[in-house]
């Protein structure tokens, strides 16, 4: 089954409305493969959501980075799914590996500030039901890995995400080795296609046939104008989270890495 490629951006917590509009403008001009051909998504922080999505080229979509795992209230400085589907917000990235090391979320995992339990895969069945699509973020740290338990940290993280969603419709994976992101240290394409193709196994053997054709596993970690086209060459990356080069122009290039 032939998977749409999908680039999404995280620009994490950087920019000023400035900085953003720059951005914006070097996406808006940058000559990219059609939307049939491949899914943009850029992810600015919550604060410039409102200002990207009105701004930003209508083939390209916008996520949030984060929200809440439940129906809004009490919980100072969370933000809803219902409040990203109010503002017509359609992309959520959860669990990603900076909020699992800083914040505590994890599979099962109190909260230490809100003495709850935290679970990426609530998060991820909270925000699909409310309407919203899911990067859903997985990988393993550097001393997980030299120890030889990568594919049992990721199959855990990813049954956290089976084990309470069962439409996969609007679920892109995104495998990011906690050891790559930010360091410079990219996944080589070897390490790259023997994780995805694991995970793609996982879900053949534990959701279904259909599910792991048809779900976009993408990696994370390090990408860039340089190392792109090989990492997208793999035949079970299907795109990429972007990190620091989504602030550059070079994104241009990584959109276009499958084409
Ligand atoms: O979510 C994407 C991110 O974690 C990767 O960051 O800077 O290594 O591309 P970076």
């Amino acid at each position: 089954m032939a998977r749409k490629f999908f680039v999404g951006g995280n620009w994490k917590c950087n920019g000023t409305s400035e900085e953003v509009k720059k951005i914006v403008s070097i996406l808006n001009d940058g000559k990219v493969a059609s939307a049939d051909v491949v899914d943009v998504v850029v992810s600015p922080p919550f604060v410039f959501l409102p200002l990207v999505k009105s701004s930003l080229r209508p083939e390209f979509h916008v996520a949030a980075q984060n929200c809440w795992v439940k129906k809004g209230g009490a919980y100072t400085g969370e933000i809803s799914a219902e409040m990203l589907v109010n503002l017509d917000i359609p992309w959520v990235i959860l669990g990603h590996s900076e909020r699992r090391q800083l914040l505590s979320e994890s599979n099962e995992a109190s909260c230490l500030c809100a003495k709850r339990l935290y679970f990426v895969g609530d998060k991820v069945a909270y925000a699909l039901s409310k309407g919203l699509k899911v990067i859903a973020c997985v990988g393993e740290t550097l001393e997980q890995r030299e120890s030889g338990a990568t594919m049992d940290v990721v199959a855990a993280q990813t049954k956290a995400i089976a084990e309470r969603i069962s439409d996969w419709t609007n679920v892109v994976v995104a495998y990011e080795p906690v050891w790559a992101i930010g360091t410079g240290k990219v996944a080589t394409p070897a390490q790259a296609q023997e994780v995805h193709s694991e995970l793609r196994k996982w879900l053949q053997t534990n959701v279904s046939a259909d599910v792991a054709a048809s779900t976009r596993i993408i990696y994370g970690g390090s990408v860039s104008g340089a190392n792109c086209k090989e990492l997208a060459a793999q035949p079970d990356v299907d795109g990429f989270l972007v990190g620091g080069a989504s602030l550059k122009p070079e994104f241009v290039d990584i959109i276009n890495a499958a084409t």
